[in-house]
């Protein structure tokens, strides 16, 4: 991941460049990483907003040979090696909120968008998004309460191209280890690094809200909830709240 690297000042949004590569047949592993975006897209329709420089910004694309239903296990490998690699590099207790965000105590410090093309079910390629707060200072009103940054959470500047250098080795250890798939190691580690197993969940169903506990996931990176009545579900999408995070 990486050997073809391409470096933007600006541009709308990562994801969206590497889209345009790809249908032009740019090879498997390609990286686009900015310094700024004038369009980050975040999940749910929702915007990655960054200052210039704050943070990482960075998309890569793959060519597996899988089915689009496997696709579903790369977000959840990419966070489990960008958590690894913000532990190892800076000593934070970082954790992974399901299904992609990586937080710091309730705040979040990463969010991941993976995005595919597919057709006559077979994928062509696979972008994935990741957005680390890197060195913001100050985060907006708004978001003040529910985001911190390396900087805040260390309290100084750090080696930025070295921390990028680290993310994507671990990305690239990770995703040939386990083949792309969530192997039995790699759920292991998703789940003594995720926040949210063992914890009271709340989504809706039918337009109501259910509360349940999240006991796990799966190999299709789904979440495992017990329901009251001791029946499981599995969630793979939509919102979900997490009691106490
Ligand atoms: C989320 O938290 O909802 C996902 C945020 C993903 C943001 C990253 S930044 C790099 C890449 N380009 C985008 O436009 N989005 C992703």
């Amino acid at each position: 991941i990486g050997k073809n690297l391409i470096v933007l000042d600006e541009v709308g949004s990562t994801n969206d460049y590497l889209k345009k590569l790809g249908a032009d047949g740019c090879e498997n592993g390609t990286v686009a990483v900015a310094r700024e975006q004038t369009q980050g897209k975040g999940r749910l329709g929702r915007v990655w907003k960054a200052k210039k420089d704050d943070s990482i910004t960075f998309s890569f694309l793959l060519r597996p040979k899988i089915a689009p239903s496997e696709v579903s296990s790369i977000t959840p490998l990419a966070g489990l090696a960008v958590c690894k690699a913000v532990r190892e590099f800076t000593g934070l207790d970082c954790r992974i909120k399901w299904p992609n965000d990586i937080i710091i105590g309730k705040k979040k410090l990463v969010g991941i968008l993976t995005e595919m093309s597919a057709e006559f079910d077979a994928v062509e390629y696979v972008i994935t998004g990741i957005g680390i707060n890197a060195d913001t200072q100050d985060f907006p009103d708004d978001i003040k309460e529910k985001a911190t940054s390396i900087y805040l959470a260390t309290g100084g500047h750090f080696d930025k191209n070295k921390f990028f250098a680290s993310v994507l080795n671990h990305i690239e250890e990770e995703f040939i280890k386990n083949g792309l798939k969530l192997s039995d190691i790699a759920l292991k580690e998703y789940t003594s690094l995720c926040a949210t197993i063992g914890r009271t969940i709340t989504f809706s169903r039918n337009g109501r809200s259910v509360k349940a506990k999240a006991v796990g996931i799966n190999r299709n990176g789904e979440l495992i909830a017990e329901l009251p009545d001791k029946t499981t579900k599995l969630i793979n999408s939509g919102e979900v709240t997490v009691q106490g995070i």
